[in-house]
């Protein structure tokens, strides 16, 4: 993916009582180096982000992207962002994308080791095509994530639930995947629960209800499936929130995997056992999902 646009912020404290945050941002060349090598996001991966999906200059659902940031941050111990400045550096960026599928990634990083601020930029690209994934599905493989469901609540040092910069073990799990002959992977706990994908949510479909699993601290809140559970409400299906055994993905009417650029995927199998799919009513989803939504 090639960075279009890049901006930096210098970080306002979240009680700044300003109205336009425009002084606070450079437009930096995307293509150039810009970061220093005292950096902790790069050197220790500490930091949180966020990506939003961009459909013809609209980000989608920026209120629930900038309430995750503030809620990782918060994990982190990272100061609170400020969420007028975030929501004009977005506007920004958002701008800058022209027609088509684009996206926008916030990054707050802890900065410069003993330095006085966090470091913040937001970058925007053209998003990769993802049509065959999202008409074909993905082949996902259960993969452990070594802890049980009750893990994160006991050891919240862990950042389960935070959206960290420290993804090397998500893609790991995609590597391992493809190694095992699929496209994706769902993360289930070591007591046998499903938990999410490395870069997505998981929702399944029993009947007329669609289920995914509780968003305790050991998974991420998606915005997706936030979004598709209040649309699958209004067409007057059921949706809930629960401890999903595994077997209940095995068996389930269908799957998907959603997130906020490749949005909702089908899965057509699970450890190599093939799951029903029902490419209309995916494409469906996905027609509200590239729809403007606030
Ligand atoms: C680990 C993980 N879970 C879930 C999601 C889905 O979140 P969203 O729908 O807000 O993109 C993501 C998105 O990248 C993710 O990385």
């Amino acid at each position: 993916m090639t960075w279009r646009f890049a901006l930096v912020i210098e970080p306002a404290a979240s009680d700044d009582p300003r109205h336009d945050f425009a002084g606070t941002f450079t437009v930096i060349d995307a293509s150039a180096p810009a970061l220093t090598v005292g950096e902790l996001s790069t050197q220790r991966g500490d930091g949180v982000f966020e990506s939003i999906g961009v459909v013809d200059g609209h980000a989608q659902e920026v209120a629930a992207h900038l309430e995750r940031l503030t809620h990782s941050a918060a994990l982190c111990d990272l100061p609170v962002p400020h969420l007028e400045q975030w929501r004009q550096a977005v506007a920004v960026a958002a701008a800058a994308c022209g027609p088509g599928e684009a996206v926008i990634k916030l990054i707050l990083s802890r900065g410069i080791e003993h330095g006085p601020t966090p470091t913040a930029w937001v970058i925007a690209a053209p998003a990769a095509d993802n049509t065959s994934a999202r008409e074909r599905g993905v082949r996902v493989v259960t993969l452990d994530r070594g802890y049980g469901i009750d893990t994160p609540s006991r050891a919240p040092w862990l950042l389960l639930g935070a959206k960290t910069l420290s993804y090397a073990v998500n893609m790991a799990a995609i590597r391992e995947a493809k190694r095992r002959g699929a496209d994706d992977a769902v993360f289930v706990s070591s007591d046998g629960f499903v938990l999410e994908g490395p870069t997505s949510s998981v929702i399944l479909r029993r009947g007329d209800v669609f289920v995914t699993p509780t968003p305790g601290a050991g998974i991420l809140h998606g915005t997706t499936q936030l979004s598709l559970f209040d649309e699958l409400e209004r067409r007057g299906f059921q949706t809930a929130y629960e401890d999903v055994p595994v077997a209940a993905l095995r068996e389930a009417d269908a799957a998907w995997l959603v997130s906020s650029v490749r949005l909702a995927v089908p899965v057509v199998a699970v450890d190599g056992e093939p799951l029903p799919f029902d490419p209309p009513f995916t494409g469906s989803l996905n027609a509200y999902l590239l729809s403007p939504r606030d």
